[in-house]
């Protein structure tokens, strides 16, 4: 069994990961990470050096190596979902919760941030309420949604948690990492 959170930037995918991924004993990976590992480059250098369509090949490859693995909770990337083949695999790999934001509450946690280059322009508010309607469709496809706007972290991660327990108690869950 596994986790796979989607969502727009923003969302909480990573904080909310790590910390789901502690409680339940599994381990945690973000596909953002994976593919700066692979290539030794941060995203904004690839989106910069390279382009946004090797980034996305890159993670479509990055997800297909991730197969045959157990006790997994998996952020992805933001646009992961805008391929319909990375849609399929991830159904493939777990169960797909989408963590829902509103266009002003990403705007509000992203503010500060300066790591996201799909963000870096003139009204980045505009940038994300035009991306979030485009990807809506892609986001609808996860097993689970959960509207994050009005709750926090501990909350959401009870949802979840309370969410796949019935996975869990059919004997799917992974050995306890003890680490
Ligand atoms: C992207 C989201 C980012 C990262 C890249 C592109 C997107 O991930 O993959 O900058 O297209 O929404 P986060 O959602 O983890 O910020």
């Amino acid at each position: 069994m596994n986790i796979v959170l989607t969502g727009f930037m923003g969302s909480g995918k990573t904080e909310i990961g790590k910390r789901l991924a502690r409680r339940l004993g599994y381990t945690f990976i973000d596909t953002d990470q994976l593919i700066e590992e692979k290539t030794g480059k941060s995203i904004s250098e690839i989106f910069d050096k390279d382009g946004e369509l090797f980034f996305r090949d890159t993670e479509t490859q990055t997800l297909e190596k991730l197969t045959g693995i157990n006790g997994y909770v998996i952020s992805t990337g933001g646009g992961i979902v805008t391929r319909e083949v990375n849609i399929l695999h991830l159904k493939k790999i777990g169960f797909i919760i989408w963590l829902r934001a509103s266009p002003e509450t990403v705007y509000k946690r992203i503010s500060a941030e300066t790591h996201r280059p799909l963000l870096k322009v003139d009204n980045p508010l505009e940038q994300i309420k035009k991306l979030i309607s485009q990807r809506e469709q892609f986001y609808s496809k996860a097993d689970f949604t959960i509207d994050t706007d009005l709750l926090d972290v501990d909350e959401i991660i009870d949802i979840i948690i309370h969410q796949i327990a019935g996975r869990l108690k059919r004997g799917n869950e992974p050995p306890r990492n003890t680490a």
